[in-house]
């Protein structure tokens, strides 16, 4: 650490600075309504960190508004459908995400009452909250010193104290250090301050040194590096996989679809019917039709691949009988709550068919 600013001096600047630059979100309670004793809804914080796991913070704010207006309390969240909940959950991605929260708040309702656990063991044990989470909720909710190490704050860390370790091997050594740099004295803001820093200031690409409240101390900095800091190790490329999906609209304007089984990508969510997604796709028409190609193919990826689908496309007459799959009425079907890879399909197969 330069410029003897040990730890305290760090947190201490960091939160002068939270102060006068935190960012507004929904679900924050700011630095001076917390002053005032303002203390910020679990619920909402919960919900909140959930969301914005592997999501930006301006991805989530229409999807966390929408959230709190249906179900405004853990309690209405527990009693939903699931369904409703995968449907408002449409296009977040990481759909396992809104399983594990709907099991969590069913188990927040009948195991504890309808409150959330004050600790951040408590927290952990409930169904689908990992350490970040946990740790998370514990700090902002609840003010217990826990440390959260997201993707930002690794950044800000590894800067800080010019680690080369690359990621993700020095997962754990950049905990430790920022255990070092966490306060006793407001953990939450001091979280949140470190989230913002990294999002606002210490950014993956042309960080505003000039800016930065942490500028005296970062060892980085000092060296002209904080350019290429974090490191981080290779990833293995990503493999392409093929497929088919097939929309069948029915002559009542009802189109075909088909629930995901829970288990695997995209899992529960409402989807259209296709081949497997291999490198040699099986082709699996869900009913026998005059399919024929919609000219286009999809493109998307996901964590672990790149997908390629072609888009066959068939109306077919009213007593059609399905294989797999069941016809949706015009009016239940909102493309709005179909995965972005689905929603893509629909986009592409709706201009063949004719006017409604
Ligand atoms: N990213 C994830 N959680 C956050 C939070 N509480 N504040 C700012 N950015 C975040």
């Amino acid at each position: 650490m330069r410029d003897g600013l040990e730890s305290g001096g760090v947190s201490e600047a960091l939160l002068d600075w939270y102060d006068a630059h935190a960012r507004v979100m929904p679900w924050r309670v700011g630095p001076a309504d917390r002053r005032q004793g303002v203390r910020p809804d679990p619920y909402r914080v919960w919900l909140s960190e959930v969301m914005l796991q592997q999501t930006t913070v301006a991805a989530v704010r229409d999807y966390f508004r929408r959230f709190t207006d249906r179900w405004p309390d853990v309690a209405a969240l527990a009693a939903a459908e699931d369904a409703d909940v995968m449907a408002e959950w449409a296009g977040l991605g990481y759909y396992a995400r809104a399983r594990n929260l709907l099991r969590c708040a069913r188990a927040v309702v009948a195991d504890h009452g309808g409150r959330f656990p004050e600790t951040r063991e408590g927290l952990a044990a409930l169904p689908g909250v990992g350490p970040y989470t946990s740790a998370a909720i514990a700090a902002i909710a609840f003010d217990e010193a826990a440390t959260v190490v997201d993707g930002n704050v690794e950044r800000v860390v590894a800067r800080l104290h010019a680690v080369e370790t690359p990621l993700p091997a020095a997962k754990s050594e950049l905990v430790a250090l920022a255990e070092g740099l966490t306060p006793s004295a407001r953990p939450g803001d001091f979280a949140q301050a470190m989230m913002d820093l990294g999002a606002t200031i210490c950014t993956p690409r042309n960080p505003a040194c000039g800016i930065c409240p942490l500028r005296a101390p970062c060892a980085a900095r000092a060296q002209g590096r904080q350019a290429e800091l974090p490191r981080k190790s290779p990833k293995p490329e990503k493999p392409t996989r093929l497929g088919i999906a097939y929309v069948a609209r029915r002559a009542d304007g009802a189109f075909l679809l088909e629930r995901r089984e829970e288990k695997g990508l995209l899992g529960g969510m409402l989807g259209w019917p296709g081949s497997d997604w291999s490198e040699t796709p099986r082709d699996a028409p869900p009913l026998d039709a005059g399919w024929s190609d919609a000219g286009a193919e999809v493109r998307h990826t996901f964590t672990h691949f790149h997908l390629r689908l072609a888009v066959r496309v068939a109306e077919v007459p009213a007593d059609a009988r399905p294989l797999r799959g069941t016809f949706l009425p015009r009016g239940d079907f909102r493309p709005s709550a179909l995965p972005t890879v689905m929603r893509k399909v629909f986009d592409i197969a709706k201009g063949s068919f004719g006017g409604d």
